[in-house]
């Protein structure tokens, strides 16, 4: 394969530009050789805070196996933009889980792609990410359709995304993860990067230091020295009185906006046909509350056309890889133009054997830092 990393503008959510970041990885040859790629946009998941997470600055290319290397070795272009924030630095910060925006760093990524590689690229585009990028998968699909996004259109025809364990909405996700860890560690990191993006975004009225204690604000310096996992690390083990002196600004008006808005949460319309993949074992992005967010879509726009695939025994990292085998075959057959009708599905995956366990595998690239 080869490499290339960009920058890119893309917008906020004033609509004004703002630098971002991007890799493109290509294939090693062309599947068809008189034809150009068919291109994916890879949407990444939670990285960490800050530019040496970015994707396009990290040498797993988050998620490596567990997106663009497979993709890239199913022999399509990958354009993997990273969000507005995290690969380049902008006054905002990291906008983590700003699925409406990252909606826009998918479309100008691409547009700016095409503007040196353009012939290598189909005109049609799948969006495809897990965890946050599964998020931002379905909420491309929704942005597509909505109103006054002709400038995002230009990044050419949009054929479907695939939403895999998506992240959907963070203010019910995190209430559920402390309801199920019911006073045990609740394996959260992802609470502390939220909460540091909220106050890099409405600086003065949103302070990290109001709603964590003590031990979580003398970690946050060795957490922003590392990435994911680092995160997992320094936090998954505390409870919730451990992590939270207060979880008033769950309900913090500032905070409920930014769900409608920078999150982008619906329901909306679909532009394009969309699969969601999701493990039915995930502590993190809950079967429940993905299958509640796709009957949303489906019941308030029944002309969607939307499958559910649930995943037996699959965990969050599980599921990052298992899917993989049903939506190439669905990705492949957007691109071979085969329709699909109009309603949803919701099907269980039926597994060869039942005797597996939970292991997520993350690759690690050697070398570099
Ligand atoms: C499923 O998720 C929805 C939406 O988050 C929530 O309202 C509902 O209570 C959940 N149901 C169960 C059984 O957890
Ligand atoms: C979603 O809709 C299906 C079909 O109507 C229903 O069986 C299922 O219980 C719903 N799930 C949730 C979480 O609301």
């Amino acid at each position: 394969m080869s490499i290339s990393r960009l920058l890119y503008v893309t917008e906020d959510i004033d609509r004004k530009p703002i630098p971002a970041s991007a890799f493109v990885l290509l294939p090693y040859n062309k599947p068809d050789p008189n034809k150009p790629l068919n291109t994916l946009v890879w949407t990444h998941g939670t990285a960490g805070w800050g530019r040496k997470c970015a994707p396009s600055n990290h040498k797993d290319l988050y998620y490596e196996w567990q997106g663009p290397y497979a993709l890239a070795t199913a022999g399509y272009a990958v354009i993997a933009p990273d969000y507005a924030g995290q690969g380049s630095d902008i006054p905002q910060g990291f906008m983590y889980e700003a699925g409406f925006l990252h909606a826009a760093d998918v479309a100008y990524g691409l547009i700016a792609a095409r503007q040196v590689i353009g012939e290598l690229l189909s005109k049609e585009y799948v969006v495809v990410g897990h965890s946050e990028g599964g998020m931002t998968a379905w909420r491309t699909n929704e942005r597509l359709a909505l109103p006054g996004q002709e400038n995002l259109l230009k990044a050419g025809k949009f054929i479907g995304s695939v939403a895999n364990s998506p992240a959907l909405r963070p203010l019910d996700l995190i209430p559920e993860s402390i309801r199920r860890a019911n006073g045990g560690p609740i394996g959260d990191a992802v609470s502390v990067f939220f909460l540091q993006s909220l106050a890099g975004l409405f600086p003065g009225q949103f302070k990290v230091e109001d709603y964590v204690t003590d031990t979580v604000l003398a970690r946050i310096p060795l957490v922003n020295q590392g990435c994911l996992l680092s995160g997992r690390a320094l936090f998954a083990g505390l409870t919730a009185d451990q992590l939270f002196k207060d979880l008033s600004w769950l309900k913090h008006p500032l905070v409920v906006d930014w769900q409608k808005r920078y999150n982008g949460a619906g329901p909306h319309a679909l532009a394009a046909p969309l699969l969601v993949v999701q493990g039915i074992e995930d502590p993190l992005t809950y079967a429940n509350n993905t299958e509640w967010d796709f009957n949303q879509t489906c019941s308030h726009f029944p002309d969607s056309r939307a499958t559910l695939l649930l995943y037996p025994g699959a965990d969050h990292n599980v599921a990052a890889q298992v899917p993989q085998l049903d939506y190439l075959k669905w990705i492949a057959d957007r691109f071979a133009g085969v329709k699909v009708s109009k309603g949803c599905e919701i099907r269980e995956v039926e597994t060869v054997t039942t005797r597996y366990r939970n292991v997520g595998a993350f690759y690690s690239g050697a070398g570099g830092g």
